[in-house]
């Protein structure tokens, strides 16, 4: 990127430079990608251009790298083959035995981990971090870690990360946000006291779905960073060239593309609540949300993701499911954060071990128009 570092810039216009500007000997204004497993040594035996062997570092990885520290507003960034390789690095960056925060609403993979990864040997505290006495008495166990994921997946529940930032840090526990959902042009973490980010890369930063990737930035200071700076190098579960060239790409429009996913899900939020067949819609940016107060302190938007209960029975699954099978624009996938919507009964994705209503169906809304888009739910929930 062009050094920007003595102008008051907004993050918009740095980010339509992101992966260009480097100073090449062919004047390309979009970076090469430096696919070399192996760097040159000098005659003298040194490596004068710092890089060795891809593994351990690679110069277009650490120019992705240098991007989202910045973003996040960080002191140090590891990218890894996927949000789950990124999570499983922080997990295995504390201590073996140690307790970590669970919030009752995460990312389904995250439990799943903790639980059959071999050799990952931490123990878990399923809490509701909105209820205080809850928190309180998991904080007086000492954990290490407190995993927050706000909003929440499937269940769009926000988490005041000041407050428990504050909590954990009071015995000395490390808090990580995964950020996947709000990416930090909505909500910066670090700024609210979080140790540490996590993204799965995957969904919005790559915006596409046709990237697999994660990263875990931390704040300057944040004893992680070395640890997991080893796991990345050691493990090996580096994100390649391509998808941190392709990432890179996706930030330049990550504001154009953010402001329509949220404007949408703005409109598509506004016309479910008011429908007879929905019981209960999930979405931060709704007035009577329990999180839309955090709207202006913690987060700028409700971002892009809804949730929504079909029928009033809870435990059956059969309305939700013919609304899904009906979509005809949307289309019925998992995944999140790419230019075409998606729908999902969340239910039946995570397994049997589920928490989440079998009536609801998750809806990561796309960048299509958004009359389109209500047209098409409202012929499915006909
Ligand atoms: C909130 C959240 N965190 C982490 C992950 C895991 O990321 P990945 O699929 O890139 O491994 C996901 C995947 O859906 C997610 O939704």
């Amino acid at each position: 990127m062009p050094d920007f570092s003595n102008w008051q810039i907004h993050v918009d216009s740095l980010l339509a430079h992101a992966g260009c500007g480097a100073d090449t000997e062919t004047g390309d204004l979009v970076n090469p990608i430096h696919i070399s497993t192996t760097f040159e040594r000098d005659s003298d035996g040194s490596y004068g251009k710092d890089y060795m062997y891809s593994r351990l570092g690679n110069p277009t990885r650490h120019e992705l790298e240098q991007i989202l520290t910045n973003l996040e507003g960080g002191d140090s960034c590891f990218t890894f083959a996927s949000g789950m390789a990124a999570a499983c690095a922080i997990l295995q960056s504390v201590e073996a035995g140690s307790t970590v925060l669970l919030p009752h609403d995460v990312f389904h993979g995250i439990p799943k981990a903790i639980l059959n990864t071999p050799g990952l040997s931490v123990d878990t505290r399923f809490v509701d971090y909105r209820d205080h006495r809850d928190l309180d008495d998991a904080i007086a166990r000492k954990p290490r870690l407190v995993w927050v994921e706000t909003p929440s997946n499937p269940m769009l529940r926000v988490t005041d990360v000041r407050m428990v930032a504050e909590k954990a840090h009071s015995v000395g526990a490390r808090v990580v946000v995964d950020g996947t959902w709000t990416t930090p042009l909505i909500q910066r973490p670090l700024e609210l006291g979080a140790d540490v980010v996590f993204h799965s890369i995957t969904k919005y930063l790559s915006g596409h779905a046709d990237v697999l990737g994660g990263a875990v930035i931390c704040r300057a200071g944040s004893e992680l960073g070395q640890r997991l700076e080893q796991i990345q190098q050691l493990g090996g579960s580096v994100l390649d060239p391509f998808s941190c060239w392709l990432t890179m790409r996706s930030l330049r429009t990550l504001p154009v593309r953010l402001k329509r996913h949220c404007d949408n899900a703005d409109a598509i939020a506004g016309v479910l609540v008011k429908h007879p067949r929905v019981s209960v819609v999930h979405f931060p940016g709704l007035p009577d949300h329990s999180g839309n107060s955090f709207i202006g302190s913690q987060m700028s938007r409700g971002g892009a993701m809804i949730s929504f209960q079909v029928g009033e029975l809870e435990s059956d699954p059969a309305p939700a499911m013919k609304v899904a099978a009906a979509t005809r624009l949307i289309r019925r996938a998992t995944s999140l954060g790419s230019t075409e919507s998606l729908i999902e009964h969340r239910a039946s994705m995570e397994g049997s071990v589920t928490m989440t209503p079998q009536n609801l169906l998750r809806l990561s809304v796309g960048l299509e128009d958004p009359e389109d888009l209500i047209a098409d739910l409202l012929q499915a929930l006909s």
